[in-house]
């Protein structure tokens, strides 16, 4: 496997085969890649709504009326879509849960460990929420790492994949009642497989060169 071609290859897809399926266990890898993305201080500020059948594709659909209606054949035709969700709040009892969860998958091997990593997380938690009032974005941050690994990830599964960030997150909100769950819709990622005419495949990849992207220190 070499990486820059999985990265030169995979590609935002503009149409999808519809007859084309993700298998179950395909898509257990993309789950375990959206589990177990990384994020600052594990906080896992997220959570995946995923529609995989035509009628729960067509209510993810809502969000891609209107102006965002050029994305709708994407949602209705990938095998499977993903909305990732954002927390509202970064709660004293969530970062309480965060810690338990570590306890019971074995990560502290003392009590002074697990104090340790409660006032570590607790000092970015504040940070975040008292001192620089972004909580919000820096917890929309994470589910944007988390989205990156599952397009990396797709490429390396031979699975087709587009983000969508061209979506009424509004409408989404109100469709899977997502406020009153403590979730914010952030984006969506169709999955699937190319249609045979999709024109994005061949298009050549444009991207800034090296010497406008990268200063290697000396
Ligand atoms: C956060 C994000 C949101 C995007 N939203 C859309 C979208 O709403 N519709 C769409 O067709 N493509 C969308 N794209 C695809 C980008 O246009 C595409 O990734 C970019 O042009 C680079 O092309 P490539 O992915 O084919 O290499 C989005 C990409 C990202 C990373």
């Amino acid at each position: 496997m070499n990486l820059i071609d999985i990265a030169k290859s995979r590609y935002a897809t503009k149409k999808f085969d519809a007859s084309k399926r993700i298998t179950d266990e395909l898509f257990e890898q993309i789950k375990g890649l959206l589990r177990f993305s990384p994020s600052s201080t594990n906080s896992q500020p997220w959570h995946f709504v995923i529609a995989d059948k035509p009628a729960t594709k067509k209510r993810m659909s809502k969000g891609t009326q209107g102006a965002y209606s050029a994305n709708e054949p994407k949602v209705l035709d990938a095998s499977h879509v993903i909305l990732f969700c954002v927390k509202t709040e970064m709660s004293d009892d969530y970062l309480l849960h965060l810690l338990e969860n570590e306890d019971k998958d074995g990560r502290f091997p003392n009590p002074e460990s697990k104090e340790m990593v409660k006032k570590v997380r607790a000092f970015y938690a504040d940070l975040h929420r008292k001192e620089l009032n972004d909580a919000q974005s820096w917890m929309e941050k994470q589910v944007y790492l988390n989205l990156g690994t599952v397009l990396l990830g797709a490429g390396v599964l031979g699975l087709d994949a587009v983000p969508i960030e061209g979506v009424d997150v509004d409408v989404l909100d109100a469709e899977f009642g997502l406020t009153d769950q403590g979730y914010r819709a952030v984006a969506l990622v169709a999955l699937g497989y190319r249609a045979e005419d999709d024109f994005n495949a061949t298009l050549p990849k444009s991207r800034l060169a090296e010497d406008e992207i990268f200063t290697v220190l000396k």
